[in-house]
């Protein structure tokens, strides 16, 4: 099986997870992509959606299922999503497209987070893929300087603006021992927005698409 086909299977496997008549959370990127194709199919069962970016907000609008802001539910009851790293702990590692603050606040508002890869994603330690950092735009020196202080190299995503209006520090070689520790640390550099770690709030559940069928961590 591609990448891709293993991508759609482990998308389809999530639609398990979906409560009739709820709000639910939706992620942003390939693999979320095809988890929203295959919502369309099984729209009727859900109120609507609240979108962890303006791309997958398009998309859910564009098969007709409903987009609610978050300000406007009381809450989700999943939040369905890919991840660029993932790890037995169910630590990610999320923010290759960009949209790491938005699907954070998604994540946290909900009270299940089910996150959907293909088995490359998985991982013995997270940092081989470089940890997105959003930053508001005027810090972007000031915390590049205190990533290489972390151990981290730094490089600005080029031509990148978040729907926030921020911008995207891809931080290279960090050393993730304790995820948890430097997704606090990383928090509380002025100027960071948030970092692309998943360790304070992780998956819930992690579903991998493996040749073999679908191997559920939890
Ligand atoms: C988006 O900002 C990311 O967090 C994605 O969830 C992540 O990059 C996974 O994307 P793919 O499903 O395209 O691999």
């Amino acid at each position: 099986m591609s990448q891709d086909e293993l991508k759609r299977a482990v998308a389809e496997a999530a639609l398990d997870y979906i409560q009739v008549g709820e709000v639910i959370g939706i992620g942003t990127g390939s693999t979320a992509n095809y988890f929203i194709d295959g919502l369309a199919a099984i729209k009727h069962k859900i109120e609507g959606a609240v979108a962890s970016s303006v791309a997958s907000a398009e998309r859910l609008k564009g098969h007709g299922i409903p987009v609610f802001e978050l300000n406007d539910v009381a809450g989700i009851s999943v939040y369905v999503d890919g991840a660029d790293e993932a790890t037995r702990h169910l630590h990610l590692i999320k923010g290759g497209g960009g949209a790491l603050t938005r699907e954070k606040i998604v994540a946290a508002a909900s009270r299940k987070f089910v996150c959907i890869a293909d088995e490359s994603k998985l991982v013995g330690r997270l940092g081989k893929f470089p940890l997105p950092v959003e930053v508001i735009p005027m810090a972007r020196s000031l915390v590049a300087r205190e990533m290489v202080k972390l151990g981290g190299e730094p490089v600005l995503r080029e031509g990148f603006t978040t729907d926030n209006g921020n911008v995207i520090l891809d931080v290279h070689n960090l050393d993730i021992l304790d995820p948890v520790a430097l997704e606090e640390t990383m928090n509380n550099i002025t100027g960071v927005v948030t970092n692309g770690l998943f360790a304070r709030r992780p998956a819930d559940v992690l579903l991998l698409g493996t040749p073999g069928g679908i191997q559920t961590l939890e």
